[in-house]
């Protein structure tokens, strides 16, 4: 046993030591996640469109870490069966995935809908159903067809529309046995990342393009969300919602707090607040104060585009659940004179003139930015019962980034271990969190890190044809907390 190991087992130990066996409700679900262009390959498999991830990585292979693209990834195009049976393996009551918008529609519009496309969600979803395992699928997880992209994609007001049909032939095909639906991945991803050249489509747009993705995916998601409730619910009475992701953000001082709340507003709110607060459109704030920058610019319209009164009306309140993404919490602090502004990972940091810090007491995962501070989860949770009175929230998403591809991942098992934690503190204080989906089931393509950078609960060796998959000792783990319902399992697996 290393030195390092000896410290490990002793932290295990004691956490183990500590700790009462808390015991999840029964009603509460546990699950893991994946997206479609992350894990499937099969890129131009039958009659499959070309993806705007496709493009990008086919025409600028160097955008990401070592050239890799998602053609191949974990090949589960191929081997749904094993990502099934690894599901089993865990536990699992929920397996998260994403449709591939060009596999079903490999046009964009519903003109043409693909055979193989169509048979490969059936016999996932269909393989998942005779395990047990409820299929919770997202719509689209960023890999929107290219043919779409080329006519202006999310900046395009129409997209609503081309999205809304394209959620009808899913919803169609497959809303008989699926229950829980996301029509967006994290639209802050789609548009604050994807206009600032970190993710396809790769656009340098941050003053406009940006927020005209912002207002479409609100239309989007809403045209999708009422389609849903009009046209399938009364039929199939599934619910339907969207994954947000959301940083928790804390004031470094106290004078930094309104800053803080202006900065949820930028992250979280524009994409939150037009569909779960009372009123509905742009959290007011931030609003203005885009407006102002905008005028001061000399715009002669807000950047962020206004929404009219039917507008407003139509996003408002199409929600039957918080789909909520967490991963981590920053402190934030103004930005002192002349001092420059990184904005990476975390962009528009420039414009509202802040700084994001980590605070010295929380410890650093395997990257920089990557603050172990479970209680902001618990935090966000409040936050969100308190802001929006929303009823019922569904982690969609909530993981540890590592460096290494280790197989024993003992911070990974820890910080499962300490979000639980805190959500199982939140439904006991009557916050209804009604299940936990870990990112992610296994390696895959972590966007422009490729390949560098891993989040599984899987190990994929990606230098093998047949792509094995290995489980780490958070699967291990994670498999004992599915079976005996309380995260209490941390000494389980690791010197067995
Ligand atoms: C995204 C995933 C991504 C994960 C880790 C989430 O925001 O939905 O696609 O892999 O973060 O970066």
């Amino acid at each position: 046993m290393s030195y390092l190991d000896v410290i490990v087992f002793c932290i295990l130990i004691s956490a183990k030591c500590c700790s009462q066996d808390v015991v999840f409700p029964s009603w509460f679900k546990f699950g893991a996640a994946s997206a479609a262009y992350q894990i499937e390959g099969g890129w131009n498999a039958s009659d499959k469109g070309e993806s705007m991830w496709d493009k990008l990585l086919h025409t600028q292979p160097r955008v990401a870490a070592d050239g890799a693209n998602g053609d191949v990834a974990c090949d589960s195009y191929h081997l749904w069966r094993r990502d099934i049976e690894m599901c089993v393996e865990l536990g699992l009551e929920l397996y998260r995935f994403s449709i591939s918008w060009p596999r079903l529609l490999p046009s964009g519009f519903p003109n043409h809908i693909s055979e193989d496309g169509k048979n490969y969600y059936n016999n996932l979803i269909n393989g998942l159903l005779e395990k047990g395992i409820e299929p919770v699928v997202t719509l689209y997880h960023f890999d929107l067809p290219q043919s779409l992209q080329d006519l202006g994609g999310w900046a395009n007001p129409l997209i609503a529309d081309w999205f809304a049909d394209y959620a009808r032939v899913v919803f169609t095909l497959y809303g008989d046995r699926v229950k829980t639906w996301l029509t967006l991945n994290e639209p802050f991803g789609i548009c604050d990342v994807g206009y600032n050249l970190q993710q396809a489509p790769y656009l340098n747009d941050t003053e406009v393009g940006r927020y005209l993705c912002n207002k479409n995916t609100m239309l989007a998601h809403a045209k999708a969300w009422r389609l849903y409730q009009e046209e399938f619910k009364p039929r199939y009475h599934g619910k339907v919602s969207l994954s947000t992701l959301f940083i928790w953000y804390e004031p470094l001082t106290p004078d930094d707090k309104e800053v803080t709340e202006l900065t949820i507003e930028h992250w979280e709110g524009r994409y939150a607040h037009p569909i779960f607060s009372k009123e509905g459109g742009w959290p007011p704030r931030i609003q203005q104060f885009l407006d102002n920058a905008a005028k001061k610019e000399g715009y002669h319209r807000p950047r962020l585009p206004t929404f009219t009164a039917e507008e407003i009306e139509l996003v408002r309140g199409t929600y039957d659940f918080y789909g909520l993404n967490h991963y981590t919490t920053r402190k934030v602090r103004k930005a002192k004179f002349g001092e420059e502004i990184e904005s990476w990972p975390f962009y528009g940091s420039k414009e509202l003139g802040i700084v994001l810090e980590n605070d010295r007491s929380w410890p650093l995962g395997s990257v920089d930015w990557f603050a172990m501070y479970p209680e902001g989860l618990w935090k966000q949770l409040h936050w969100l019962k308190d802001t929006y009175g929303v009823q019922e929230i569904l982690i969609t998403e909530n993981g540890y980034v590592n460096v290494d591809d280790d197989l024993n991942d003992w911070k990974r098992m820890k910080y499962i271990r300490d979000n639980l934690e805190q959500i199982q503190y939140a439904i006991e204080d009557g916050i209804n969190v009604t299940g936990y989906i870990h990112w992610t089931l296994m390696d895959n393509f972590e966007w422009l890190a490729g390949y560098k950078v891993n989040f599984g609960l899987y190990a994929v060796n990606f230098t093998d044809p047949e792509r094995k998959r290995t489980p780490r000792e958070s699967a291990r783990y994670y498999s004992k907390v599915t079976r005996g319902r309380s995260y209490d399992y941390l000494h389980v697996g690791l010197y067995e």
